[in-house]
């Protein structure tokens, strides 16, 4: 398929530190064995608790989140002091169920970007749009409302499009909606563009056949090292 893509895998809460470590293991040394990390880009979310060190040599290991402080009294949150314990220097930020479930706002989405910005990590930052907005036929506007406040010069900046309503419900947007909504975001940054939002390993291909699709985000399909496996395999 030529270029480089990106697969990532975010496990959101699910598997426990146990499961995840036999699982990235494994999916280290397959990559390894059969020099299919040469074609894709390999990213992987555990879950807090699962953390691991960010040392496989096929895949990198990031944070589903932190909070925008070295340390302090943030009850509940991991910092940058917790994450260089594991050499992490990768973060989602604005993933739709941060900012529907845990209330962030655009303004802590976009404090919390500038941070991790300014110690140089890769940033996937995720947006998409609810059922209503797509509905109203505004979607245009409301993802250029949530890229205030961020750079999106940032040199190691990925940006994933999510839309909510097919996040978690089995029905991807269709290729029609991808492509679409890709030439849009593609008009407002130049950085690597991911599609989110129930991909699996019988969509991937075509969703990574895209113009303007530069990887996948996978939550549910990614559980099973398998079926994230082949999703990998669909960017050759
Ligand atoms: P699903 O693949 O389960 O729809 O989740 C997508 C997602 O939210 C990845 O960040």
């Amino acid at each position: 398929m030529g270029q480089t893509k990106i697969v990532a895998a975010n496990f959101k809460c699910n598997l426990t530190r146990a499961q995840t470590k036999s699982y990235i293991e494994n999916l280290d040394s397959a990559l390894a064995r059969d020099f299919r990390a040469e074609s894709a880009r390999v990213a992987v979310f555990p879950n807090q608790s699962a953390l691991l060190e960010n040392k496989f040599s096929t895949l990198t290991i990031g944070a589903q989140n932190a909070t925008n402080a070295q340390n302090g009294a943030f009850t509940g949150e991991i910092g940058l002091e917790q994450l260089a314990e594991f050499g992490i220097n990768t973060i989602l930020i604005g993933h739709s169920e941060r900012r529907t479930l845990f209330y962030e706002n655009q303004k802590n989405v976009a404090q919390k970007f500038a941070f991790f910005k300014e110690r140089n990590f890769t940033i996937f930052y995720c947006i998409g749009e609810s059922l209503e907005v797509r509905q109203s036929g505004k979607v245009a506007e409301f993802l250029q409302s949530q890229f205030e406040g961020i750079d999106v010069k940032h040199k190691n900046l990925i940006i994933a499009y999510e839309p909510i309503w097919a996040i978690g419900t089995g029905v991807s947007a269709s290729l029609k909606e991808i492509q679409d909504t890709h030439k849009i975001l593609r008009s407002f940054s130049s950085a690597p563009l991911l599609y989110g939002g129930s991909v699996n390993e019988k969509n991937a291909k075509d969703i990574l056949s895209l113009p303007n699709v530069d990887g996948v985000l996978v939550g549910s399909a990614s559980l099973e090292k398998e079926k994230f496996l082949q999703i990998i395999d669909s960017a050759f």
